[in-house]
């Protein structure tokens, strides 16, 4: 499979489908390749208009011709719509589920069974083309469908493909809820910083900068985390003070506990949400 020729479907036309269907527009994918369907117009009109893909609001004439069929519609009604098209997937599409918590098992009994189908948990930042998308793959499968998934969604941002399904718990958990986080974090500094005399305004930028600017550090480097943050450590100097005072107050082991409540959640609602 050739990600550049492939016809590519989403059920949905929400946030999310409108983020990939921008991300692969910007990276030059043919716009005359991908169809939309939603229910109501408003959505799909305004992909049609800002980035001139079809547009159709029948799921099963949407899937017909489709080599790829990216499911993007909320996880409550994911089994209705997988339910509609399953009549209409005779030509063996590769199925791509970004529906957060629902398994391939469920997906691959509404949609009737024996079709290469890959879940996947992109997140908010995708929007801004520096998303974390983590995968995961059914034995159907092929290396290159596995290939074309991963250009698919590399054009809006990384992608990291897992080992097995559970593990999708604690993506969700990381990178998934984890743009949360690290809001939490700059408005955190911020609110500290606005106390000691900055402007919100310079505060935030300040933050959000440093957030992004330390992130690219650990991303475009091979030095782990842990001495970057050593380096910026002079003994007796300011940085040493504040990481000594997270540390004395526990953030290490808050980060833990929130993952570890994040990824048991995940579990839980995974398992009202099952086929
Ligand atoms: N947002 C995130 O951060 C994020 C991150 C990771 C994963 N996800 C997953 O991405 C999926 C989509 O989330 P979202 O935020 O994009 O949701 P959204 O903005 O609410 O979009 C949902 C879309 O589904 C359409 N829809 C509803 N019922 C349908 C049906 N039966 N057939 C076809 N389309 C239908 C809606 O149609 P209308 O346009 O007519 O309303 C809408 O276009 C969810 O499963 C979520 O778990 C989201």
């Amino acid at each position: 499979m050739n990600l550049n020729e492939s016809r590519i479907c989403f059920i949905g036309a929400g946030n999310m489908a409108s983020c990939i269907i921008g991300g692969l527009i910007k990276k030059d994918f043919p716009a005359q390749q991908i169809i939309a369907s939603a229910p109501s117009e408003k959505n799909l009109k305004s992909l049609k208009d800002t980035l001139n893909i079809s547009v159709n609001s029948n799921n099963q004439q949407a899937v017909s011709e489709a080599d790829i069929i990216v499911l993007s519609v909320k996880p409550q009604v994911l089994q209705s719509a997988c339910e509609e098209i399953s009549g209409s997937l005779t030509h063996k599409p590769l199925i791509i589920s970004i529906a957060a918590g629902i398994s391939i098992e469920s997906i691959d009994l509404w949609l009737g069974g024996n079709l290469p189908i890959i879940r996947c948990m992109p997140n908010t930042p995708s929007q801004v083309l520096k998303g974390a998308s983590g995968l995961i793959a059914n034995t159907q499968v092929t290396d290159s469908q596995k290939q074309a998934t991963s250009s698919l969604f590399s054009s809006i941002g990384i992608v990291e493909w897992v080992k097995d399904e559970a593990q999708m718990h604690a993506v969700t958990a990381l990178s998934g809820s984890g743009p949360a986080y690290i809001f939490l974090v700059i408005e955190a500094m911020e609110a500290a910083a606005v106390k000691q005399g900055l402007s919100p305004e310079t505060a935030r930028k300040l933050a959000a900068q440093t957030a992004a600017g330390a992130a690219e550090m650990v991303l475009k480097s091979d030095i782990e985390p842990a001495q970057l943050k050593l380096n910026v450590m002079s003994p007796g100097g300011t940085t040493e003070r504040a990481i000594q005072t997270f540390e004395s107050l526990g953030l290490v082991s808050v980060f833990d506990q929130a993952i570890n409540a994040a990824t048991k959640r995940s579990i839980e609602m995974s398992a009202q949400l099952k086929g």
